[in-house]
């Protein structure tokens, strides 16, 4: 296994985790959430961050979608390779993503999921690399803002691997 550099350590992402779940509680107070993480990249994140969100009610659901051609670089579409299972109509869903990167993904999954009719639809991702984007994307929840660097660990991967590791880094070559 290659080396991989260290760049957000797994205590920085945990207390960034509890300070996401802790705004999304106070905005969804009272409510009723459809968490819909995106595979495979926020399996992760997706599982700490309800855990973090504690005795919120929830259903969690999850699209796997492929938008890659090769292993770094945007093919620039997007394929549904998993949709979901919970209907969306007159949800209040949220949008678990790993990374904002030219922003394609979650332009597609934000127009795909607002035409099923969602009460509300906002998106919370890990990673955001504003110097990359391509299309208008944002996300509501922003965990870190990353410089253009290829990262892996915390679910994220390079061609499938590292996705096990607990801290986010940039591989050595
Ligand atoms: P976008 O459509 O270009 O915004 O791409 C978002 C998706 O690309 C993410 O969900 C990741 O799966 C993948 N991606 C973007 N940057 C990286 C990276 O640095 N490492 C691994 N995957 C990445
Ligand atoms: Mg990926």
């Amino acid at each position: 296994m290659a080396m991989v550099q260290e760049l957000i350590s797994s205590q920085a992402i945990q207390s960034k985790v509890s300070e996401l779940a802790g705004q999304i509680r106070r905005d969804y107070l009272g409510q009723s959430l459809l968490v819909v993480g995106i595979l495979k990249g926020a399996f992760v994140f997706t599982a700490d961050l309800v855990r973090a969100l504690g005795d919120m009610e929830m259903e969690v659901d999850f699209m796997a979608v492929s938008s890659y051609g090769t292993a770094t670089e945007t093919s620039g579409t997007v394929r549904i390779l998993k949709d979901l299972d919970t209907p969306v109509a007159g949800r209040h869903v949220l949008l678990v993503e790993d990374i904002l990167d030219t922003g394609l993904t979650l332009r597609y999954l934000r127009d795909y999921l607002s035409r099923q009719g969602p009460l509300s639809l906002r998106v919370c991702v890990l990673l955001d690399k504003p110097s990359r984007r391509k299309v208008e994307a944002g996300a509501e929840y922003v965990g870190f803002t990353i410089p253009d660097q290829f990262v892996v660990g915390y679910g994220i991967d390079w061609a499938e691997r590292y996705r096990n590791l607990p801290f986010v880094g940039v591989v050595q070559e």
